[in-house]
């Protein structure tokens, strides 16, 4: 399967993505990475392995008019599927309807615990257990697409958002490219053929 990341910054979960795609037998392919800074480093890890980059500030655009840039890049590239990694930008209803099924997002919370920001301090604040993360799939609504899969990291005492966050991230890179692969190897599986063929016959 192609796949196009989109980030917002550093890139480390797209860099996890982007070396995972390297192993031998690997279920998907990087054919772009496209972020909605220019400046976002993740960009110049992406063009140093070869891959395509795109970038387009969405400063000073109507939020249509980026997203319908951002995905046509997408298209272009030949992709089918979107992987949001650090994407820190709400999509419009039109863009996330037409990828439904097809885009995928990592959120750093044990969904549908914390949507939106600032999550590992309302998880500390909570007083909870364990923090994590869910890739879940992307609908019009925010943070509340079907979950894929997910991973603890406990919360220690003494913990601050920033402690958190950095181990929520090692577990991040874990769990993403797993379930990437899974998600689009399911292509693959002869009973979700089946489950199509059922679905064209309908
Ligand atoms: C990750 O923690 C992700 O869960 C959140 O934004 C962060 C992105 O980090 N949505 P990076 O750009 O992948 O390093």
């Amino acid at each position: 399967a192609k796949v196009a990341i989109f980030i917002s910054g550093r890139g480390s979960n797209m860099a996890a993505l982007l070396y995972a795609s390297f192993l031998p037998g690997a279920a998907y392919e990087v054919v772009l990475v496209a972020a909605n800074d220019p400046e976002a480093e993740g960009l110049a890890l992406a063009s140093g392995e070869g891959i395509s980059t795109f970038a387009l500030s969405h400063k000073g655009m109507p939020r249509e008019q980026h997203d319908e840039a951002m995905e046509q890049a997408a298209r272009d590239a030949g992709a089918d599927y979107i992987v949001l990694a650090g994407y820190m930008r709400i999509l419009t209803d039109g863009f996330a309807t037409r990828w439904e099924g097809r885009m995928l997002n990592i959120h750093p919370s044990l969904l549908p615990k914390y949507p939106g920001l600032d999550t590992h301090q309302r998880a500390i604040d909570a007083g909870d257990s364990h923090g994590g993360v869910s890739v879940h799939l992307v609908t019009p609504e925010l943070d509340a697409g079907q979950v894929l899969g997910q991973m603890k990291v406990s919360i220690r005492e003494s913990e601050t958002a920033d402690t958190l966050a950095e181990r929520v991230r090692f577990a991040e890179h874990q769990l993403y490219p797993r379930v990437v692969s899974e998600y689009v190897g399911r292509e693959n599986d002869p009973d979700f053929l089946l489950g199509k063929v059922r679905e064209l016959a309908l």
